[in-house]
């Protein structure tokens, strides 16, 4: 049995696309488990340069099944122009799976994100609907890709849905939708998925006892779950590890390992608290002018990203939630220049450290604990076994490696996919 598990350890962005898209070479089959198309997540390979949204990463590796599961809202009309995309590129797409209890992501739950960030309730969420589409779920009034596979019951189904979705719109000031304009998008839908659309849990059940090996893939990173991240600037499911075999109904005692993928240093995008952040102006080192692929600028959004000191307090954090056997680590490049590193050890608040998490508005009274390290003031770009790498460089992993407790496997060193050093 092989069931891997790769999230993000910080608030997203950390490099998850690059890792997974190294790591599909071993895989038969990649699965996207939560979120939809709010990701971005960057390919460099020798296809080309890609920022999948929907589309696993594993996409790439000839004959490697991709599963866009449960745990997911999709926008349709999003997943086909993202799959023409990738085969106007000479990529084979016919391996590419959804599963049939995957939520429909509409084009009113698109209209509803824009609506609610231009209200006071904003969060800086990326405007593709996602919130919306999740609590259609939660309220039960989402229709699901199983729907399509029987239209008269689809429609029937749209009738009984639609007057909910049309008050909510008036409400919010919106426009209203007709049934026949959502049936129109559903037989198309129909038509396009009708073959890709599967049941996920014998699907992948069967695959993982027959010894596949599978990556589930998660989007976005702990400090955004739900749940256990900064509430409320958080997306509206889980990218927790566990969360996987929710998502593809499965036993957690299946899943084998849990890569946690980091960035050297920090970053978000949206609202909330970020103990480490810098100014603006002091983070361009770490930024670039957007010129260059690992520039940080939203994958998605294009939103120039927040940025920050390494915060290992919140990776640590993430560890304890997610249960990582092993840590990638990317852009360690991108610190090549700096004399010295701040690296977050410790929070405290009101005057005293503290051993847990506090809620977000408590959040951005923390004062991070640093340790200040030397940095290595070399290029590691071309650096390809660990041994090689400067001194320095190595006591910085083995300070991720104390205090997280987890082990570094993955050093990234460049964005493309042989960019990479195995420790
Ligand atoms: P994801 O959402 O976690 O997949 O990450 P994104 O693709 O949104 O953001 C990560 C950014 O870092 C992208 O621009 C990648 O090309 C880039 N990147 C990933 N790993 C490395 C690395 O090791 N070095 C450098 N320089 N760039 C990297
Ligand atoms: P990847 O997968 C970074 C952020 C938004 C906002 C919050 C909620 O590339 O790591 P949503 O649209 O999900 O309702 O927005 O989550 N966000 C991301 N930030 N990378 C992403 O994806 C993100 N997806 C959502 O900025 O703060
Ligand atoms: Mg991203």
């Amino acid at each position: 049995m092989s069931v891997t598990v790769l999230v993000g350890a910080q608030f997203g962005d950390e490099g998850k696309g690059k890792i997974v898209d190294y790591l599909s070479a071993e895989m038969d089959m990649v699965v996207r488990f939560q979120g939809g198309d709010n990701a971005g997540h960057t390919v460099v390979n020798n296809k080309g340069v890609f920022k999948l949204h929907l589309v696993p990463c594993g996409i790439f590796k000839k004959g490697c099944k991709v599963f866009a599961g449960t745990g997911m809202v999709v926008n349709p009309d999003e997943l086909i122009s993202e799959l023409a995309e990738i085969s106007s590129k000479g990529v084979d797409t016919s391996n590419m799976f959804v599963s049939s209890r995957a939520v429909i992501l509409m084009p009113y739950h698109i209209e509803l994100d824009n609506l609610g960030e231009k209200s006071g309730a904003s969060i800086g969420t990326t405007k593709r609907g996602i919130g919306y589409a999740y609590a259609d779920r939660a309220r039960r009034t989402a229709l699901r890709f199983e729907d399509l596979l029987d239209l008269e019951h689809c429609k029937k189904r749209i009738e009984k849905i639609l007057p909910t979705v049309n008050s909510e719109l008036k409400g919010k000031g919106g426009r209203s939708y007709e049934v026949e304009e959502i049936f129109e998008k559903c037989k198309h839908w129909a038509k396009f998925f009708k073959h890709m659309v599967v049941d996920p849990v014998s699907f992948l059940n069967k695959a993982i006892d027959s010894g596949e090996k599978i990556l589930f893939e998660g989007q976005l990173g702990a400090m955004k779950d739900i749940d256990l991240g900064i509430y409320p600037y958080v997306t509206s499911s889980n990218p927790v590890a566990a969360y996987a075999a929710v998502s593809g109904g499965f036993p957690i005692s299946k899943i084998t390992n849990i890569i946690g993928v980091m960035k050297a240093f920090s970053s978000a995008v949206g609202d909330g608290p970020f103990p480490t952040e810098m100014d603006y102006e002091k983070a361009n080192g770490f930024r670039g002018d957007g010129n260059n692929i690992d520039d940080e600028y939203g994958a998605r959004t294009g939103r120039a990203r927040r940025l920050g000191w390494p915060d290992l307090t919140l990776v640590k954090y993430a560890a304890t939630i997610n249960g990582f056997t092993e840590l990638a680590v990317c852009k360690i490049d991108k610190l090549d220049d700096y004399e010295e590193i701040k690296v977050c050890v410790g929070y405290k608040l009101d005057g005293k450290e503290i051993d847990y998490m506090p809620p977000a508005y408590r959040m951005y009274d923390i004062e991070p604990v640093y340790v200040t390290v030397k940095g290595w003031l070399k290029d590691t770009s071309k650096i390809r076994k660990y041994e090689d790498l400067p001194k320095e460089t190595k006591e910085y992993i083995e300070l991720i490696e104390n205090y997280t407790g987890v082990k570094v496997k993955y050093i990234g060193v460049g964005p493309a996919r042989e960019d990479i050093i195995i420790k």
